[in-house]
Protein backbone atom coordinates (compact mmCIF):
# COMPACT_ATOMS: atom_id res chain seq x y z
CA UNK A 1 0.00 0.00 0.00
CA UNK A 2 2.75 2.08 1.17
CA UNK A 3 4.84 1.66 -2.05
CA UNK A 4 2.11 2.19 -4.67
CA UNK A 5 1.56 5.99 -3.08
CA UNK A 6 5.20 6.05 -3.50
CA UNK A 7 5.00 5.31 -6.68
CA UNK A 8 2.28 7.36 -7.55
CA UNK A 9 4.23 10.19 -5.41
CA UNK A 10 7.01 9.32 -7.92
CA UNK A 11 5.12 9.36 -11.15
CA UNK A 12 3.31 12.88 -10.09
CA UNK A 13 6.67 14.60 -8.89
CA UNK A 14 8.46 13.58 -12.30
CA UNK A 15 5.18 15.29 -14.37
CA UNK A 16 5.22 17.89 -12.21
CA UNK A 17 9.09 18.49 -12.62
CA UNK A 18 9.02 18.03 -16.07
CA UNK A 19 6.10 20.09 -16.69
CA UNK A 20 7.89 23.23 -14.52
CA UNK A 21 10.97 22.69 -16.19
CA UNK A 22 11.91 25.99 -17.87
CA UNK A 23 10.90 29.74 -16.99
CA UNK A 24 7.11 29.45 -17.78
CA UNK A 25 5.23 26.63 -18.61
CA UNK A 26 1.57 26.93 -20.47
CA UNK A 27 -0.43 25.19 -17.80
CA UNK A 28 -4.29 24.63 -17.80
CA UNK A 29 -6.64 25.99 -16.06
CA UNK A 30 -8.55 24.82 -13.48
CA UNK A 31 -12.05 24.46 -14.46
CA UNK A 32 -14.62 23.82 -11.38
CA UNK A 33 -14.97 26.69 -9.27
CA UNK A 34 -16.74 26.03 -5.70
CA UNK A 35 -19.68 28.46 -4.74
CA UNK A 36 -19.06 30.83 -2.01
CA UNK A 37 -14.83 30.22 -2.17
CA UNK A 38 -12.12 31.92 -4.37
CA UNK A 39 -11.13 30.88 -7.98
CA UNK A 40 -7.92 31.31 -9.47
CA UNK A 41 -8.68 31.43 -13.10
CA UNK A 42 -5.25 30.46 -14.85
CA UNK A 43 -4.46 32.24 -18.58
CA UNK A 44 -0.28 31.75 -18.89
CA UNK A 45 0.90 32.51 -22.49
CA UNK A 46 4.73 31.86 -22.83
CA UNK A 47 6.88 33.73 -25.05
CA UNK A 48 8.19 31.77 -28.55
CA UNK A 49 11.16 33.60 -28.11
CA UNK A 50 12.42 34.09 -24.50
CA UNK A 51 15.33 36.19 -25.11
CA UNK A 52 13.65 38.84 -27.22
CA UNK A 53 12.20 41.85 -25.00
CA UNK A 54 8.30 42.19 -24.85
CA UNK A 55 5.42 43.85 -23.37
CA UNK A 56 1.42 42.55 -23.33
CA UNK A 57 -1.87 44.06 -22.47
CA UNK A 58 -4.17 41.38 -21.29
CA UNK A 59 -8.45 41.49 -21.41
CA UNK A 60 -11.03 39.41 -20.15
CA UNK A 61 -13.91 38.40 -21.17
CA UNK A 62 -17.00 36.56 -19.96
CA UNK A 63 -19.84 34.91 -21.73
CA UNK A 64 -22.50 33.91 -18.88
CA UNK A 65 -23.65 30.04 -19.94
CA UNK A 66 -27.02 30.44 -22.11
CA UNK A 67 -25.72 33.41 -22.83
CA UNK A 68 -25.17 34.68 -26.83
CA UNK A 69 -22.52 37.72 -26.39
CA UNK A 70 -19.59 38.19 -24.60
CA UNK A 71 -18.73 40.92 -22.16
CA UNK A 72 -15.98 42.55 -21.48
CA UNK A 73 -14.93 42.68 -16.94
CA UNK A 74 -11.54 43.27 -16.95
CA UNK A 75 -8.06 44.66 -18.29
CA UNK A 76 -4.76 45.00 -17.09
CA UNK A 77 -2.44 47.27 -19.24
CA UNK A 78 0.25 50.27 -18.68
CA UNK A 79 -2.27 52.04 -16.53
CA UNK A 80 -2.42 48.94 -14.30
CA UNK A 81 -5.76 46.76 -13.60
CA UNK A 82 -9.59 47.87 -14.36
CA UNK A 83 -12.45 45.76 -13.28
CA UNK A 84 -15.01 46.56 -16.49
CA UNK A 85 -18.39 44.70 -15.44
CA UNK A 86 -20.70 45.60 -12.42
CA UNK A 87 -21.03 42.02 -12.06
CA UNK A 88 -17.54 41.65 -10.81
CA UNK A 89 -17.49 44.73 -9.07
CA UNK A 90 -14.79 44.31 -6.19
CA UNK A 91 -14.32 40.38 -7.32
CA UNK A 92 -11.78 40.21 -9.23
CA UNK A 93 -7.54 40.65 -8.41
CA UNK A 94 -4.40 39.87 -10.78
CA UNK A 95 -2.63 37.17 -10.37
CA UNK A 96 -0.60 37.17 -13.31
CA UNK A 97 3.03 38.38 -13.45
CA UNK A 98 3.68 41.22 -11.14
CA UNK A 99 5.77 44.07 -11.75
CA UNK A 100 6.39 43.35 -15.34
CA UNK A 101 5.27 44.83 -18.80
CA UNK A 102 6.13 41.41 -20.23
CA UNK A 103 2.99 39.43 -19.35
CA UNK A 104 3.39 35.98 -19.28
CA UNK A 105 1.05 34.58 -17.00
CA UNK A 106 -2.19 36.81 -17.04
CA UNK A 107 -4.29 34.73 -14.30
CA UNK A 108 -6.57 36.41 -12.20
CA UNK A 109 -9.05 35.96 -9.17
CA UNK A 110 -12.36 35.48 -8.59
CA UNK A 111 -13.43 36.22 -5.08
CA UNK A 112 -16.76 35.16 -3.47
CA UNK A 113 -17.94 32.80 -6.77
CA UNK A 114 -21.69 32.89 -7.55
CA UNK A 115 -23.46 30.02 -9.35
CA UNK A 116 -24.01 33.16 -12.19
CA UNK A 117 -19.96 32.91 -12.44
CA UNK A 118 -19.97 29.57 -14.77
CA UNK A 119 -19.87 30.52 -18.34
CA UNK A 120 -16.76 31.03 -20.32
CA UNK A 121 -13.93 32.89 -19.95
CA UNK A 122 -11.59 33.96 -22.74
CA UNK A 123 -7.97 36.02 -21.83
CA UNK A 124 -6.17 38.22 -24.96
CA UNK A 125 -2.41 38.74 -24.90
CA UNK A 126 -1.82 41.75 -27.15
CA UNK A 127 1.89 40.88 -27.33
CA UNK A 128 4.62 43.31 -28.86
CA UNK A 129 7.96 41.54 -29.53
CA UNK A 130 10.79 44.07 -29.82
CA UNK A 131 13.42 42.81 -32.26
CA UNK A 132 15.93 45.02 -33.32
CA UNK A 133 15.16 46.57 -37.05
CA UNK A 134 11.19 45.72 -35.82
CA UNK A 135 8.08 45.10 -33.35
CA UNK A 136 6.15 42.01 -33.75
CA UNK A 137 2.74 42.11 -32.58
CA UNK A 138 0.82 39.04 -32.12
CA UNK A 139 -2.97 38.34 -30.17
CA UNK A 140 -3.44 35.28 -28.04
CA UNK A 141 -6.06 33.57 -26.91
CA UNK A 142 -7.23 31.45 -24.09
CA UNK A 143 -10.22 30.04 -23.29
CA UNK A 144 -11.69 28.84 -19.82
CA UNK A 145 -14.60 26.49 -19.40
CA UNK A 146 -15.80 27.64 -16.05
CA UNK A 147 -18.67 24.87 -13.66
CA UNK A 148 -19.36 26.49 -10.64
CA UNK A 149 -20.27 23.58 -8.19
CA UNK A 150 -22.10 23.58 -4.35
CA UNK A 151 -19.05 21.15 -3.42
CA UNK A 152 -15.61 20.15 -4.17
CA UNK A 153 -16.10 17.11 -6.42
CA UNK A 154 -12.88 14.93 -5.75
CA UNK A 155 -10.03 14.63 -8.15
CA UNK A 156 -8.96 11.85 -10.01
CA UNK A 157 -5.84 11.49 -8.99
CA UNK A 158 -7.12 11.05 -5.76
CA UNK A 159 -9.73 8.39 -6.49
CA UNK A 160 -7.06 6.19 -8.63
CA UNK A 161 -4.69 6.21 -5.71
CA UNK A 162 -7.37 5.07 -3.00
CA UNK A 163 -8.26 2.43 -6.34
CA UNK A 164 -4.69 1.50 -6.13
CA UNK A 165 -4.24 0.99 -2.74
CA UNK A 166 -7.58 -1.60 -2.14
CA UNK A 167 -5.94 -3.42 -5.22
CA UNK A 168 -2.79 -3.57 -3.78
CA UNK A 169 -4.13 -4.46 -0.29
CA UNK A 170 -6.29 -7.61 -1.81
CA UNK A 171 -3.41 -8.73 -4.30
CA UNK A 172 -1.36 -8.78 -0.82
CA UNK A 173 -3.99 -10.20 1.18
CA UNK A 174 -4.32 -13.30 -1.86
CA UNK A 175 -0.70 -13.67 -2.14
CA UNK A 176 -0.63 -14.22 1.17
CA UNK A 177 -3.37 -16.87 1.82
CA UNK A 178 -1.64 -18.56 -1.24
CA UNK A 179 1.26 -18.97 0.34
CA UNK A 180 0.16 -19.80 3.62
CA UNK A 181 -1.62 -22.60 1.93
CA UNK A 182 1.25 -23.76 -0.02
CA UNK A 183 3.51 -23.89 3.39
CA UNK A 184 0.62 -25.52 5.31
CA UNK A 185 0.77 -28.74 2.56
CA UNK A 186 4.50 -28.44 2.16
CA UNK A 187 4.40 -29.00 6.54
CA UNK A 188 2.04 -31.57 6.23
CA UNK A 189 3.24 -33.44 3.47
CA UNK A 190 6.90 -33.23 5.38
CA UNK A 191 5.05 -34.37 8.66
CA UNK A 192 3.63 -37.29 6.49
CA UNK A 193 7.01 -38.64 5.09
CA UNK A 194 9.07 -38.01 8.74
CA UNK A 195 6.06 -40.53 9.99
CA UNK A 196 6.24 -42.90 7.39
CA UNK A 197 9.85 -42.58 7.75
CA UNK A 198 9.78 -43.01 11.30
CA UNK A 199 7.49 -46.01 10.85
CA UNK A 200 9.79 -47.74 8.45
CA UNK A 201 12.99 -47.36 10.92
CA UNK A 202 10.57 -49.34 13.50
CA UNK A 203 9.62 -51.90 10.97
CA UNK A 204 13.61 -52.21 10.10
CA UNK A 205 14.30 -52.47 13.87
CA UNK A 206 11.69 -54.78 14.94
CA UNK A 207 12.43 -57.04 11.79
CA UNK A 208 16.06 -56.60 12.21
CA UNK A 209 15.68 -57.92 16.00
CA UNK A 210 13.50 -60.24 15.34
CA UNK A 211 15.88 -61.81 12.56
CA UNK A 212 19.31 -61.87 15.14
CA UNK A 213 16.43 -63.31 17.72
CA UNK A 214 15.83 -66.04 15.14
CA UNK A 215 19.75 -66.41 14.51
CA UNK A 216 20.10 -66.85 18.62
CA UNK A 217 17.75 -69.28 18.58
CA UNK A 218 19.15 -71.34 15.49
CA UNK A 219 22.71 -71.02 17.44
CA UNK A 220 21.34 -71.88 20.12
CA UNK A 221 20.11 -75.27 18.81
C1 LIG B 1 -4.25 35.38 -6.05
O1 LIG B 1 -4.92 36.46 -5.46
C2 LIG B 1 -5.64 36.13 -4.27
C3 LIG B 1 -6.40 37.35 -3.82
O2 LIG B 1 -5.61 38.48 -3.86
C4 LIG B 1 -4.66 35.65 -3.21
O3 LIG B 1 -5.37 35.28 -2.05
C5 LIG B 1 -3.93 34.45 -3.76
O4 LIG B 1 -2.96 34.02 -2.84
C6 LIG B 1 -3.25 34.78 -5.06
N1 LIG B 1 -2.67 33.57 -5.59
C7 LIG B 1 -1.51 33.54 -6.24
C8 LIG B 1 -1.05 32.22 -6.71
O5 LIG B 1 -0.87 34.56 -6.44
C1 LIG C 1 -18.15 37.51 0.25
O1 LIG C 1 -19.49 37.33 0.62
C2 LIG C 1 -19.72 37.47 1.98
C3 LIG C 1 -21.19 37.14 2.25
O2 LIG C 1 -21.99 37.41 1.16
C4 LIG C 1 -19.38 38.90 2.40
O3 LIG C 1 -19.59 39.07 3.78
C5 LIG C 1 -17.93 39.16 2.07
O4 LIG C 1 -17.59 40.52 2.37
C6 LIG C 1 -17.66 38.90 0.63
N1 LIG C 1 -16.25 39.06 0.36
C7 LIG C 1 -15.78 39.69 -0.68
C8 LIG C 1 -14.31 39.75 -0.82
O5 LIG C 1 -16.52 40.19 -1.52
C1 LIG D 1 -27.98 35.32 -10.79
O1 LIG D 1 -28.70 35.65 -11.96
C2 LIG D 1 -30.11 35.69 -11.76
C3 LIG D 1 -30.74 35.94 -13.11
O2 LIG D 1 -30.02 36.84 -13.87
C4 LIG D 1 -30.44 36.78 -10.74
O3 LIG D 1 -31.83 36.80 -10.52
C5 LIG D 1 -29.71 36.46 -9.44
O4 LIG D 1 -29.93 37.50 -8.49
C6 LIG D 1 -28.23 36.32 -9.66
N1 LIG D 1 -27.59 35.87 -8.46
C7 LIG D 1 -26.45 36.39 -8.01
C8 LIG D 1 -25.92 35.81 -6.75
O5 LIG D 1 -25.85 37.26 -8.60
Amino acid sequence: MASSHLLLLTLLCGLFVYRCHGACAEVDSDTEAVAGKGFKLGCISCKRRSEVDGAATVEWYFRPSGEADSIRIYTYNEDGPTIESDHFLDRIDWNGSKRSNDIQDASIYLLNVTFNDSGVYQCYFNRILFYDNYEYHNVVTKVVYLTVVAKASRGTASIVSEVMMYVSIIGLQVWLLIEMIYCYRKIAAAGEEALREAANAEYLAIASESKDNCAGVQVGE
